[in-house]
């Protein structure tokens, strides 16, 4: 007898990718770092959190439009950028681009993608889109996306400032294969990722450690697309973004990708919010998995949250069916 299987949360999806993807590719996409307490902990504190529901309120009619600088998405639920969606299926970061644009949503582009973003862009011509840019040793190679990503209609520029150096991923160092992506053309870019973990030098497309706030007055200098700082993690650093007037920040931690044992994002965002008041727009990305993990962040003052690994897995499987099940209402 044939047994229907049926793909109700986007746990499903992930336990689909776990087993059908391959152990190099499932491994890139679901590590952390070190011992993976910050990824674990992305996820557990939004299941600590209880909602409070108020009753007899006529709810018959509901609307998940919101904005995200001034552009009006149909549902509070945005693609965080990850690489090398190819690893995932053959459509690649066109497929997810294509599902964003299909449920009026907005996708950050990743530099390190298994497309070019003018093709990315193609995929999508009326969306929102914004480029994911890191400030590289070569402040040309950043530059120089800048102005592709202007070209290619992208509305946004997020920087990820909390990649100094790439994260220990050690469940990624067990296993090997070779790494392809596009973007940033040089020599032996098939081996930049490796080398990334390896620690060994490619100056010219390596993350700089020596970055600070001037660089971010810098990236506003040569653009007049919105900015948006990505990684930001303390009431500290978020008022600092406000002083340098930037447009948007996200509150996130690399979906545990980075420092392991820095706080799960759900957990900070409401001080973040509150401190930055209505000054920039906020975002958050990290461990949502559920529709009441968008209404537990959006309570917790998050204009929109982004999700990361699980469009890698719906990708794996159809990127557009996840999207259904997220916004199921
Ligand atoms: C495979 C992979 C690649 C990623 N690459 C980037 C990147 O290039 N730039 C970046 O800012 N964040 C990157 N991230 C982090 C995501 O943008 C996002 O912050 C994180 O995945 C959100 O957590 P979630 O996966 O639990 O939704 C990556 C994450 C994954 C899983």
């Amino acid at each position: 007898m044939a047994v229907n299987t049926y793909m109700v949360c986007l746990d499903d999806y992930e336990y689909y990718a776990k087993t059908h993807l391959s152990l190099m590719t499932w491994s890139f996409y679901s590590c952390g770092t070190d011992d993976e307490i910050t990824l674990e902990e992305n996820r557990r504190a939004f299941r600590r959190i209880r909602l409070k529901p108020r009753v007899l309120r006529d709810v018959s009619t509901r609307d998940l439009k919101t904005t995200i600088l001034c552009r009006e998405i149909d549902i509070p639920i945005c693609i965080s950028p990850t690489a090398l969606h190819g690893w995932a299926h053959p459509d690649a970061e066109a497929g997810a681009a294509r599902a964003s644009e299909m449920f009026n949503t907005c996708m950050v582009l990743c530099t390190i993608s298994s497309m070019s973003l003018e093709d990315i862009c193609f995929a999508n011509t009326g969306g929102t889109k914004w480029l994911n840019i890191y400030l590289f040793r070569n402040r040309h190679v950043t530059a120089d996306l800048v102005l592709r990503a202007e070209r290619s209609g992208c509305k946004g520029i997020v920087v990820s400032i909390d990649y100094c150096e790439p994260g220990n991923k050690r469940r990624l160092a067990r296993v090997t294969g070779d790494i392809i992506a596009k973007n940033v053309d040089i020599p032996n870019f098939e081996k930049y990722y490796k080398e990334l973990l390896d620690k060994s030098t490619n100056e010219k497309v390596k993350s700089d450690p020596s970055a600070t706030w001037a660089d971010i007055d810098w990236i506003k200098s040569i653009t007049k697309l919105p900015i948006i700082l990505k990684g930001i993690m303390t009431v500290e650093d978020a008022l600092i973004a406000v002083e340098h007037k930037v447009d948007a920040i996200m509150v996130s931690n690399h979906g545990g990708r980075q420092l392991d044992g820095v706080p799960a994002t759900i957990d900070v965002l409401a001080g973040i919010s509150r401190a930055v008041g209505d000054k920039i727009e906020v975002y958050m990305d990290g461990g949502v998995r559920t529709g009441t993990d968008v209404l537990k962040a959006l309570a917790l003052g998050a204009r929109a949250v982004f999700i990361g690994r699980p469009v890698l897995y719906g990708l794996a499987y159809k990127v557009a069916e996840l999207f259904k099940t997220l916004a199921h209402r």
